[in-house]
């Protein structure tokens, strides 16, 4: 699928912007810092999923002094075209598609599908395990409303086991209690922890591929799913896990809190059998995160039949030339790039042949040659 126009009224820094010759390949927004590129961005993935990365307030994005904001777009996909139009208001918001007005924001959204890689992406590699956790929890639920549905009484279940623990640690409550809640820990945990090692496998055959690419074929990425108690694939995850909780249960009396299960795993991320959080230079390091998120490209590929919208803000900093081609290129032969930067140095070559490039200045745009 991909964006043929999109036009914008009060919109953050713009008071009017009108695109109505998007490539359905590259597209490069070229502009100093603080003209507008990032608000672009935040305009396609509000069309997308009707919600900011930046901001949980939708009328922070009118612009200053406006009433209300408009934006609109046309997608191309599956050979037919939506116009998808969502209005911000100073309370609330309203969608349409092709006209006719959603009332449940869930029947605007879905329309448009984007990959959205933001500088704070690159918490992915750098940041603590919590991040990664997150990453993975947040990608196989878009995929899998079960795994969701486990998680959540997993985590149910994980907090009631906590207060038990604290409260037998006080000699309030029997430890015979904790029984019940292990076993449940164990049946959910298992679940998560199978769909997660599922998903890391997935992801990494993709992921391995667009790395290699981007690398100019001179790295290797791997994954490791680094869980907290002894479990290979094959044995009964329910019974390891119940197992360890028992060996632990002392330990875990005295601290107040549970101390193995997925809730303290980890997914180890690797270039050349080395891990690129400890050991990686700043560029692999974003070139990792990259292709963590770009291995949703295809994800989101094989679950919805075609590719989504890539939206790359601000990513080719810290990459070498040679990187930032091979990125831009490999990308755009097969899905929409929309991508912003303040410099278009090593891409002049590219940008004549193959991309549209648009100047940002102060909430103006104008294409370039
Ligand atoms: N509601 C709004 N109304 C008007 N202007 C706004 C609004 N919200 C943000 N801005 C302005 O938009 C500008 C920032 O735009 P944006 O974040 O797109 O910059 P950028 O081109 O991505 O810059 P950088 O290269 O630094 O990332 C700021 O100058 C900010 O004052
Ligand atoms: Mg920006």
């Amino acid at each position: 699928m991909w964006l043929k126009a999109l036009e914008l009224r009060d919109f953050r820094n713009y008071e009017s912007l009108q695109l109505f010759d998007l490539s359905p390949r590259v597209n490069i927004f070229v502009g100093q810092n603080a003209q507008g590129k990032t608000n672009v961005i935040e305009s396609v993935l509000m069309l997308a999923v009707a919600k900011s990365h930046r901001t949980n307030r939708d009328a922070e994005m009118i612009r200053f002094g406006g009433e209300t904001a408009l934006l609109q777009g046309m997608v191309e996909r599956d050979n037919r075209t939506y116009k998808l139009d969502l209005h911000l208001l100073q309370k609330g918001k309203k969608s349409r598609v092709n006209g006719v007005e959603k009332r449940k924001m869930s029947d605007f959204v879905g329309h448009l599908n984007v990959v959205l890689f933001a500088p704070e992406d690159l918490q992915l590699i750098k940041g603590g395990p919590q991040t990664r956790r997150r990453f993975l929890d947040v990608e196989i639920g878009q995929v899998s409303p079960q795994y969701l549905y486990n998680l959540s009484q997993y985590q149910k279940v994980l907090l009631q086991r906590n207060t038990l623990l604290k409260e037998i640690a006080k000699k309030e409550k029997t430890e015979e209690l904790l029984s019940i809640w292990d076993e449940q820990l164990c049946v959910y945990g298992a679940k998560v922890l199978q769909k997660r090692f599922e998903f890391v496998d997935k992801l990494e055959g993709f992921a391995r591929d667009i790395h290699s690419r981007i690398s100019g074929g001179k790295e290797l990425l791997s994954f490791r799913y680094v869980n907290s108690f002894d479990w290979t694939e094959g044995q009964d995850a329910a019974d390891r896990f119940f197992q360890t909780l028992q060996s632990k249960r002392r330990l875990d009396i005295l601290r107040g809190t549970t101390s193995v299960g997925p809730h303290r795993d980890d997914l180890e991320v690797r270039i050349d059998e080395r891990e690129v959080h400890t050991y990686g230079s700043q560029g692999q390091q974003r070139t990792a995160s990259l292709s963590m998120k770009l291995a949703e490209i295809e994800l989101i590929k094989a679950e919805v039949g075609e590719y989504p919208v890539l939206l790359l803000d601000d990513v080719l900093s810290e990459l070498d030339s040679e990187r930032q081609l091979h990125l831009v290129e490999s990308m755009g032969e097969r899905v929409q790039t929309l991508i912003t930067t303040t410099s278009t140095y090593g891409l002049e070559q590219f940008m004549q042949e193959e991309a549209h490039v648009y100047r940002v200045d102060h909430g103006a745009m104008s294409r370039e040659g």
